[in-house]
Parts: C-alpha cells; structure tokens; sequence
C-alpha cells in the first residue's frame, strides 16, 4: 500500500469501496440478466477503449481513471452471474470466496511455507481434512512437524492453482510409486498411462510433460458416449503387460468435461486394486457431487483411488482457482518431490507445515481461504444444496431440449453437464455457437462425442431456468433459419464462420 507519497491505505479505502459498488453492479445485472452475457470484441479494438497504453506509459491513475477503467473492464467482462451464462466449468462465486481473494491480494502471503501465512497454512489443511473425509480418507493427522512417508501417513492432499495443475501433481505421484529413480534418472520408456480417451486434455499435457510422450497414454476401452467398459479392461492390461509395458496409472473421469458423464469408479478400483495398479480419479468436475446425497453413489468406490482431483472453482461456489489433488496415502504426495532446498523449507518444524515438499508450485496463494470462507457462510448444507439444484435443473432443461422438435440431445445427463444439437451437419453447430457468441446474449460451449459436434451446456448457474433456456432454443431456431437461407451449398460452408 505505499506509494510515491508515501502511505496510501486512504485511497485503498476510497477506490475500494468504489470498486467494490461498480463489482457489486455487476452481479446485480448478472442476476437481473441486464445485457449482454460477452462481448467479444477484437483485442485491439479493447485494448484502445481501455487506453491500456496510456496508462501504462503513464501511470498516475486517479479516482475518476480507475472508475473509467474497472468501468470498462467489467462491461467487457464475461458475466458468469447471468443466467444466459452456460458454457465453461466455472463457479458463480460465493461474494465470500471474492472477499478471500482480496484478502488475499492485499495481505500477499505465499504461504508454501509456515512462516508466510500461518492462518492461511492451517486453512488449508482444514479444508484438506474435510475433502478427505468426504472422500473417506483419513484426515492429514499432520501435527505436522515433518515430511510424510508413504505407508506411515494417513490421507494427504494440498491445493494447487487450478486441476491441471493438480493433475500432473497426481501423475508425478503415480511415478513416483512406479519408478521412484524417475526424479534422477528420467521417466522409464516402458510407463503407460490408462486413460479415457475423453479424459480432460491436461491429463495428456501431464504425461507429455513428464517425458512419457503422449504414446504413453492408451485409451481405456469406452462405450459410444466415452465411458470406461470396466470389463474389457483386464484384457487391456493383459496386453499391456505381455507387450512389457508397466502401468503407471489408470484413469477415470468422475464426472468427464465434454459430457458430464461418471465412469464406473468402484468396478476400475477395485480392479486396481486387486492388480496393484495406481489408480486415479479425476473428479475436478464431478467429486462435488459427494456432498449430495442423492447423487453421491456415482462416485461409489472413489475411497479405492490412489489419487483425486477435486476442484473448487466448479462447483463449490468459489472464485477461481482453488483446486485440490488428494491422495489416500499422504506420503505418496511427498515422494513425488524429491528434493530438499533448505532455503524454502524448514524440514523437521516445532511448530507448522511446509507445503513445498507436496507440491509443484513455490510461492503460493493463500487459495484455503477462500474455500473456507465459502463454508463458513455458506454451509456445506448450502453446496450441498446448490448442487441438488443445478442437476434438477440440468435433468428438466435436458426433457425440455428433447422434446423440442428439430434438436436431439446427447443423453440423460448425470451431473449440470448436458450436450445437445440442432438438425444440421458438425459445422452447423459451430456457427450457430459462434453466432450466439457473436450477439452476446448467450454462452455455450461445444464438443465433439461418438464422432459428432454437440453444443454443450454447463449449467453452473442456478438462475438459468427453462425460461432462458427457451429463449435460446427460439434464437437457435431463427439462426439456424437464417443460415439455411444465406448458407447452403450442400455439403456445407461457411457462411457466417466469419462472424
Ligand atoms: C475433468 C477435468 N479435469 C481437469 C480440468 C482442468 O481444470 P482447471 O481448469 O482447473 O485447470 C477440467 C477443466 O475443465 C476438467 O473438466
């Protein structure tokens, strides 16, 4: 908070509470469904009505500047309050998760290690014990004076910026447990990974990265909407082993990103188990289902995994990003880092915890905080509910497609994840998505299933009601009318690709 004129926490105060009436104006439209849910317009063209190189050439910025541009900004920004919102995997934040992440950015503690943010450290491992105990893992039990061992540690877990992140946490894990020189000597050629093909695009980021290449990642056999076929896959690994190879990991999506579909955790765990096989889930997405009741049994058997991948920022209500990679052993964790750099960690502490020997990053936000000032107002009650909600809400906007004349969805859907199309060839659908981008008033997504292209809802938003729904399927309707008139050559082009 110092400044050229030296203490400036005033001004803090004044543009702070400025900032926080325009934000506060911004989840109100968004609620209200004022406006347009994007505007994307050309860099350029943004960076000029912003006058970025003016201020940054400058400086200097007053009152009345800073208004102007938070302003702007936020007119510019994608308004995930709205209902007309559907398209990425991203939580309508909890204003509480908001007020951590300021918290955090005034306070700045990277609190890898103890001394850099004690309350932010303990924060972390409390929302660490609760995911595990919803996972039905043993709780960190850190008192937490030490690295963990695998073997002798109960659950473990830390947070990360983000699931992709988390992921190749998870990975590093998993080789760690196969091939413990790897750290020194480079990954083994003979590692493979087993995934579903449609298991999120970081998993193969992870294991390219690594220096497994992506040929080390073998498609877990898959029914036509992408899910594992448990019962073929003995006969994968059979395979696998008699061609030499050793398995490092098998994957499953819980719930996957294209179609918001669980595979059968508890049949693959088990049959981890019984091979002694690194099993990983990854639930960025779908694990928050286990606060559900009623929706919990598809994550049945996920307690047999190795590893978890559990995000926050999807589905827990709280600001990007907070994701958590959780392990059933608590020393795994800490075997996938070997290394000891004195100047960052304390090693044997009397009091506190390092993070840095679990975990890929250095400096790190304080991102418990913000998880955990969502459940002290929210309520694990409160997700639990709003989770209940936006699969109802999924399930009845899902019949309303279908019975829709002209449109086919892709499934019953089994979290807030649905996909659907219009009548019409793949690149019909990406103009019509690209089109609604192009006016603003709506946000899909789209993905390629069974070898077609689907829009794809994420219904992250318990405000988008079938109303909204209707009125995007009326607009679909007109665009589609409206291509079929400008657009034809059979065979297909490309009209309004431009746009
Ligand atoms: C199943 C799954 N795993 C991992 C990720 C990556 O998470 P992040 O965007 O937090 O890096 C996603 C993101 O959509 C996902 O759906």
């Amino acid at each position: 908070m110092q400044s050229r004129g030296g203490s400036s926490t005033g001004a803090f105060r004044r543009q702070g509470e400025m900032v926080l009436g325009l934000l506060a104006d911004f989840v109100d439209r968004g609620h209200r469904g004022d406006g347009e849910v994007v505007r994307v317009r050309a860099v350029d063209e943004l960076a000029r009505t912003m006058d970025l190189a003016r201020l940054i050439a400058e400086g200097g910025a007053d009152d009345d500047d800073l208004r102007v541009l938070v302003t702007i900004f936020l007119d510019n920004a994608t308004n995930v309050h709205h209902p007309a919102y559907m398209a990425h995997q991203i939580s309508v934040p909890h204003y509480a998760s908001a007020l951590a992440d300021l918290i955090s950015g005034t306070i700045a503690n990277g609190m890898s290690v103890y001394e850099m943010g004690p309350a932010a450290g303990t924060m972390e491992i409390a929302v660490i014990d609760w995911m595990l105990a919803k996972v039905g893992w043993q709780p960190t039990g850190r008192n937490r004076d030490r690295k963990p061992v695998v073997g002798e540690t109960p659950g473990g877990g830390v947070l990360t910026h983000g699931g992709s992140l988390a992921n190749l946490t998870a990975m590093l894990a998993a080789r760690a447990a196969a091939a413990p020189e790897s750290w020194e000597n480079g990954t083994p050629r003979d590692l493979v990974v087993v995934a579903p093909a449609c298991a999120h695009y970081s998993l193969a980021r992870a294991v390219a990265a690594m220096g497994l290449g992506t040929s080390a990642l073998v498609a877990a056999p898959a029914d036509g909407l992408g899910r594992v076929r448990p019962d073929d896959l003995p006969a994968l690994l059979d395979r696998l082993a008699a061609d030499g190879r050793r398995v490092m990991a098998v994957c499953a999506n819980a719930c996957a990103t294209a179609t918001g579909l669980y595979d059968p955790i508890r049949e693959i765990g088990e049959l981890c188990r019984d091979r002694g096989h690194w099993f990983h889930v990854d639930g960025a997405h779908g694990a928050s289902a286990l606060l559900d009741e009623a929706e919990a049994w598809r994550l049945d058997g996920v307690d047999l995994a190795d590893s978890l991948v559990w995000d926050a920022h999807k589905l827990l209500q709280t600001s990007a990003l907070c994701a958590a990679v959780l392990v059933r052993d608590g020393g795994t964790l800490g075997a996938a880092f070997r290394q000891e750099a004195v100047y960052v960690t304390e090693g044997e502490r009397e009091v506190g915890f390092d993070f840095i020997p679990q975990q890929f990053e250095c400096t790190k936000a304080p991102l418990g905080l913000k998880l955990m000032l969502v459940l002290a107002l929210v309520g694990e009650d409160g997700l639990a509910a709003n989770i209940a909600a936006l699969w109802k809400n999924t399930r009845l906007i899902n019949d309303r497609i279908a019975l829709r004349p002209g449109f086919e969805v892709l499934c019953e859907p089994e979290s807030n994840i649905l996909c659907f199309r219009h009548d019409g060839d793949d690149a019909l659908q990406t103009r019509v998505r690209k089109r609604i981008m192009h006016d603003g008033d709506f946000l899909l997504s789209q993905a390629d299933v069974g070898g077609r292209r689907w829009l794809r809802m994420a219904l992250m938003n318990p405000l988008t009601d079938v109303a909204t729904v209707d009125r995007l399927l009326d607009r679909i309707e007109e665009i589609v009318a409206e291509d079929r008139r400008y657009n034809v050559p059979p065979g297909g082009s490309v009209g309004m690709e431009g746009l």
